[in-house]
């Protein structure tokens, strides 16, 4: 009998609401195909309450564990410590980070709630996969507590190089936690080497050997660019729900040419700068005004949070002004939507539109680029516009890629996937296709779990 997959993450798929976040999204396609556990915090904060109470249900081969937050876990662990702290430090933000120790100190605490929760279920032969910046200490306090499961540990942001991450108060104590997993997985090559640069400078040379490093035990470190699930997304494609989606859209702009942006609303993700190039193009191309139109949905994300509520008020007056400058009776620039789609209203979407602008400023992987070609009909495929700083960008050579920063570049790049010729396209698309399809989703829960059981069988864990 092979051994249980075990998966453990901040944020559940929740099954009756439209989840976003790539995390979210890929992990729930792991575990439906595969089965095992999956335990994370239920999304429910309740008053503060002295036990450590865990929520059991399954569906279909999955066992759902989720633990509740109290307000202060969630305001140290969750808001300030995972969200305040660490998400802008590892995107290289260290502008708005905000650094206090009492957060920390709660961070730590519910990371070992976590430790506890997992205790009460965990069998022997249990294969252990911790996800994200929530939980980096995780590992080393189910070490603490006796646990010799094989742990892998999984990291879906990027991870600056080691001048950025010495900013963080305690950076040694965080950073040297993964030394008690067997796998470290990074999303590219270059977030693997800031991690191994990382370990030779703070813990000695020594301390690296190729693709590993040796402190409490042997910790391979390796790259595992995330995939999507193309098969299933390409059937989400052609349910009545997308197709009818798609088609409302197409009579809606069948005069026009359509540009989408979809992201969480996360200040990441460079949709001000993104909007800005719109504006900046439709002044300099007059003859795209009352024929381009970008949708922009922006999936309301941590809204709690300053710089979440700050970014959401810019981009409002943003798409106001430009709408204001350059709208006419019957056409509005940019269509701005503050809300979540599900999955066949996003494949629908996708399909109507000719390009699709995926330019964050950075991003571990951004699985939006990959759905948006998923979704594409081969003969007359729409154009990706790629950030550099993107993950995506390391594999996704045939997108047209651009420097977010540079709106001169990105408004010559939109021109040129609107006027880009048919033959063109198709060419980029099938690479681009070849490639999602090569490294999807199985191929890197396969990929990282092969690596993390059987780490003899290969040597070179860089991409
Ligand atoms: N997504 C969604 N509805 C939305 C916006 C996004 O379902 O309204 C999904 C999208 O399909 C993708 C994920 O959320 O699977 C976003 O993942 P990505 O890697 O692009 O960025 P993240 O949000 O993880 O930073
Ligand atoms: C990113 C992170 C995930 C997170 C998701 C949504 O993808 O890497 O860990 O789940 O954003 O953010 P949220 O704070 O709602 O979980």
């Amino acid at each position: 009998m092979s051994s249980r997959l075990v998966v453990i993450s901040n944020r559940l798929a929740d099954l009756n609401k439209p989840a976003a976040g790539g995390l979210a999204i890929a992990l729930g396609g792991v575990l439906r195909s595969g089965g095992g556990v999956w335990l994370g915090w239920s999304g429910n904060i309740v008053p503060y309450q002295d036990e450590n109470s865990v929520a059991c249900t399954t569906v279909g081969n999955v066992d759902f564990l989720s633990i509740d937050l109290d307000e202060g876990e969630h305001q140290g662990y969750y808001k300030n410590y995972a969200n305040g702290t660490l998400w802008p430090l590892l995107h290289q933000r260290v502008d708005i980070a905000v650094f206090d120790s009492s957060s920390e100190k709660i961070y730590r605490s519910v990371n070992k709630r976590f430790a506890h929760a997992l205790l009460s279920v965990l069998r022997e032969d249990d294969v252990i996969w911790i996800h994200d910046y929530h939980l980096i200490p995780l590992a080393e306090e189910l070490r603490a507590a006796g646990v010799m499961n094989r742990i892998g540990f999984f990291l879906h942001t990027p991870l600056p190089p080691p001048a950025t991450l010495s900013v963080l108060p305690n950076h040694e104590w965080l950073l040297s936690s993964l030394f008690a997993c067997d796998l470290v997985g990074f999303q590219s090559n270059e977030d693997r080497v800031n991690f191994l640069s990382y370990v030779q400078i703070y813990f000695g040379d020594e301390a690296v050997d190729g693709s590993t490093v040796t402190r409490r035990r042997r910790t391979i470190v390796g790259s595992f660019p995330i995939g999507i699930d193309v098969d299933s997304f390409q059937a989400v494609a052609q349910s009545p729900a997308a197709q009818a989606m798609c088609a409302g859209m197409r009579e809606e702009y069948s005069k026009r040419k359509l540009l989408i942006g979809v992201d969480r609303l996360d200040y990441s993700k460079g949709i001000p700068q993104r909007i800005r190039s719109f504006g900046a193009f439709l002044h300099s191309f007059r003859e795209f005004r009352r024929s381009a139109t970008l949708i922009q949905i922006a999936s309301p994300s941590r809204d709690d949070i300053n710089a979440y509520a700050e970014i959401q008020r810019e981009l409002e007056s943003l798409c106001g002004s430009i709408n204001g400058d350059f709208g006419e009776l019957d056409w509005m620039p940019i269509r701005y939507i503050h809300k979540t789609l599900n999955q066949d209203e996003l494949a629908g979407l996708y399909q109507a539109a000719k390009v699709a602008l995926v330019t964050p400023l950075r991003d571990g992987m951004n699985l939006v680029a990959k759905e948006f070609i998923a979704a594409q009909n081969p003969y007359k495929p729409g154009v990706l516009v790629l950030s550099k700083f993107a993950g995506a960008a390391e594999q996704m050579r045939e997108a047209l890629i651009v420097n977010p920063y540079d709106t001169e570049s990105t408004v010559h790049a939109i021109h040129r996937a609107l006027v880009m010729p048919l033959h063109e396209r198709q060419e980029r698309h099938r690479a681009l296709l070849a490639t999602i399809k090569r490294y999807d989703l199985h191929w890197w829960c396969k990929g990282f779990l092969h690596a993390l059981t059987r780490p003899e069988s290969k040597h070179d864990y860089s991409i």
